[in-house]
């Protein structure tokens, strides 16, 4: 089970206190559920109010389960100490042109929409505003990390963050030097993702980093091979789970983490190189319908009832 620190004071040694994460969606949530579950300060921004009130909907539903499984700590207290340590705020580039850093910010963490602009316009503004500190990390799965940063002041002050889905269970996390990342951040970052008790990997700013660069050519080998009408989709997911240990089957995994996000990060990688990934036409016609997954109600499979 994840270690979880539930002191209300802790000592983080990376020097980072206040985190702002921004994008509410499955990945922003998770990250600012855990980083309040190990003592840190969090700001969660995202432009919508209805995002931010299923945010707070989901990450209470999160911590109830967590609370549950601890054994040293009331989960009534446990539960409001996490949900104390987490404030949100609406925010909007098409609207803002400033954000106020009210809340001293050591680190944000990014993770909006995979689009470069979208992520350039942000971070033209935060680092206009930002404390001469404060470092900037993206949660980033299909863009490169460095070209996210090119046109920020703090270039040194910046770096990948890379959490898996579902961020409260998934024990990993990929921190991303980008070529203008100092040592002095790159270690900040990962003594950071250990305080959130996650088990840090290092890894270089290139396509996939570590686990999406193996994992996802397999699922959507997986989508090609059912395209192929080699086997049924049931049954790939079982000789997945059953013959090489998976916890999920390729088409239960891509309708988790969400077929918009499996495309963004294909077709990020077809941009770049057009000869080696390919993605596969049942991923675009499920998206242009609407099915992304689980979140949808519909992807691969059908979740409705
Ligand atoms: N918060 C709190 N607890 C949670 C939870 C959450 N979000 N999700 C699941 N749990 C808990 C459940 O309550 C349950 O607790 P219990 O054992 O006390 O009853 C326990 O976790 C197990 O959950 P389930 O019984 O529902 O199901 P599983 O045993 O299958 O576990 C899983 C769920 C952890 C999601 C597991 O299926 C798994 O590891 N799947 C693979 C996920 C994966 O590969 N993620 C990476 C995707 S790639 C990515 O994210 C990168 C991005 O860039 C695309």
């Amino acid at each position: 089970m994840t270690s979880i620190c539930i002191r209300r004071f802790c000592h983080h040694s990376s020097g980072i206190k206040n985190v702002t994460i921004f994008g509410g969606g499955l990945m922003g949530s998770g990250i600012a559920q855990v980083a309040a579950q190990s003592g840190f300060n969090v700001l969660l921004v995202d432009q919508q109010k209805e995002i931010l009130d299923k945010s707070h909907k989901r990450i209470l539903q999160s911590v109830e389960k967590m609370a549950k499984k601890q054994d040293k700590v009331e989960p009534k207290e446990f539960v409001e100490s996490v949900i104390s340590r987490i404030s949100t705020k609406q925010f909007n580039t098409a609207n803002d042109s400033s954000f106020d850093m009210k809340h001293e910010t050591d680190l944000v963490i990014e993770a909006i929409v995979e689009n470069m602009e979208a992520k350039h316009k942000l971070f033209e503004i935060l680092d206009a505003e930002s404390p001469e500190n404060t470092i900037f990390a993206t949660n980033t799965s299909s863009l490169p990390v460095g070209e996210i940063f090119q046109h920020v002041k703090r270039s040194d002050k910046v770096g990948g963050l890379h959490y898996f889905n579902p961020v409260p269970m998934m024990k990993l996390l990929e921190v991303v030097k980008a070529d203008t990342t100092s040592d002095d951040t790159f270690h900040k970052l990962c003594s950071f993702g250990s305080e959130m008790n996650k088990t840090v990997v290092k890894c270089k700013d290139t396509a996939g980093f570590i686990v999406n660069r193996l994992l996802v050519p397999y699922l959507a080998e997986a989508v090609l091979m059912l395209e192929r009408g080699d086997a049924e989709m049931k049954d790939i997911d079982t000789a997945m789970k059953l013959g090489a240990g998976y916890p999920m089957g390729p088409f239960e995994l891509l309708d988790y983490v969400g077929l918009d996000t499996t495309e963004a990060i294909l077709q990020g990688w077809c941009d770049k190189y057009p000869d080696t990934f390919k993605v596969p036409e049942t991923v675009r016609k499920l998206v242009a319908e609407g099915k992304l997954g689980r979140k949808s109600g519909e992807g691969f499979y059908n979740y409705s009832k």
